[in-house]
């Protein structure tokens, strides 16, 4: 037997005899707190449960988990910090560097990570080449979703690009229906922001904006083009947005109140468990051209005390990433698996497609991660971008001054 395969067995050998020994048990920072997030989350307590574990919860409302991360720190601060917390990109390295999680690489090797994941994916779950959180999905960013019925009802076809939403929205306007369905939170218009910069600039263009923040690509009229489409999605949406929580937004769409919302496909979730179908109740489509902004869900695991917590972290860690998890997970949470080799049969109409256009991505070098959702960027860059885009959105703001203000939070966030 090879060195490393013989050692890959010793370890799995000793983590099922610590699971064995020890009462796995995990306190759980995350904020799936919608219906359609609460029922995917409700899979990964149940499995758990089943296999001897004991769950703590610890949700923390808020989409985007702008609140979940501001409660996380103060638990950190505080010495106490939760065994495993929902982490994504670049932050999982952040924390890492403050000596805060550990890593579980033992486990990811025992169970083959590597030839799981997508090389891309793999890399982001990763501390100094050591694996360091595990990932339960893949969301797309860059959707539109619209409400079939007042879509068939105003003769209008699903927009997949900017132009079409914009001749979309202005006729449902004229017919006295709100076009878009927003919530005024910073984070849902920086979704909104950066589905517009892909669609209206391309693959590159995104790259070099949002990945290597490059200043004159910051400063571009391809940039004020993106301000222009923003003001006129201003133009959309109802007079109560602001402050709305995104899957009221959804509600919206579901309920017939509004055509549209632009959202990551959490919000496929919604319309589900709301029991509507995709393809037939509601349409998917993406205006961004074969590009695919991804935002992949994970768990990183911090460093705590104690036999049995070590045993919840390691079980946690082996069943998220178990195959059958993966796909009633995602099932329920409107993302596709993480995992490259679980069928995709089970899943509907916008699931499917949303993993044949992540495979054509891969293919064509147009897979970017979502700068809006913390997979792109440190939080101080993506912060400071996010600020500006909303500053804008909530102003009379024009877009020459919009993107000089995000060329300067930009070169002082660096
Ligand atoms: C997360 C999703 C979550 C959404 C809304 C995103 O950043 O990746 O899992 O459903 O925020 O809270």
């Amino acid at each position: 037997m090879k060195k490393s395969v013989l050692l890959t067995s010793v370890l799995a050998l000793s983590l099922s005899a610590t699971a064995a020994m020890a009462q796995p048990k995990a306190e759980v920072l995350h904020w799936w707190t919608s219906g359609g997030e609460a029922a995917a989350v409700k899979v990964l307590k149940d499995e758990f449960s089943a296999n001897g574990g004991t769950w703590t919860d610890m949700p923390v409302a808020g989409g985007g988990g702008d609140a979940a991360m501001t409660a996380l720190r103060a638990r950190v601060l505080s010495g106490n910090a939760p065994s495993a917390v929902q982490l994504k990109g670049p932050s999982i390295q952040e924390w890492y560097e403050e000596g805060a999680i550990g890593n579980i690489d033992a486990v990811a090797k025992a169970e083959g990570w590597d030839e799981l994941l997508p090389e891309a994916i793999a890399d982001q779950m990763k501390c100094d080449g050591a694996y360091c959180a595990a990932p339960v999905n893949v969301h797309r960013v860059d959707w539109i979703w619209g409400n079939s019925k007042i879509l068939a009802d105003a003769g209008i076809d699903a927009p997949t690009n900017w132009a079409e939403f914009n001749a979309a929205a202005e006729k449902l306007q004229g017919m006295g229906i709100t076009p878009l369905a927003h919530g005024g939170q910073a984070w849902q218009d920086a979704t909104m922001f950066e589905a517009v910069a892909v669609g209206l600039g391309g693959p590159e263009f995104f790259r070099k904006a949002f990945i290597e923040l490059d200043m004159d690509t910051l400063k571009s009229d391809q940039m004020k083009a993106v301000f222009d489409q923003m003001r006129v999605m201003r133009g959309y949406v109802d007079d109560n947005f602001s402050g709305r929580d995104w899957n009221l937004a959804t509600a919206m769409v579901i309920n017939g109140e509004a055509a549209f919302q632009i959202m990551g496909d959490w919000a496929k979730g919604e319309f589900m468990a709301a029991g509507k179908v995709p393809g037939k109740d509601f349409t998917c489509t993406s205006p961004s051209g074969g590009a695919y902004l991804y935002n992949v869900d994970s768990f990183a695991f911090f460093n705590v005390d104690g036999e049995d917590a070590i045993a919840g972290q390691q079980l946690l860690a082996k069943l998220v990433m178990g195959s059958n998890f993966q796909k009633v997970f995602n099932l329920n949470k409107g993302s596709v698996p993480a995992r490259l080799d679980v069928p995709m049969d089970e899943f509907e109409f916008c699931g499917r497609q949303s993993n044949a256009d992540l495979n054509t991505a891969i293919d064509q070098g147009f897979l970017l991660p979502s700068y809006a959702h913390g997979m792109a960027l440190r939080s101080a860059q993506a912060g400071a971008i996010t600020d500006v885009v909303t500053a804008h959105f909530n102003s009379d703001m024009s877009s020459e001054d919009a993107v000089a203000a995000l060329a300067q939070a930009v070169a002082n966030s660096l």
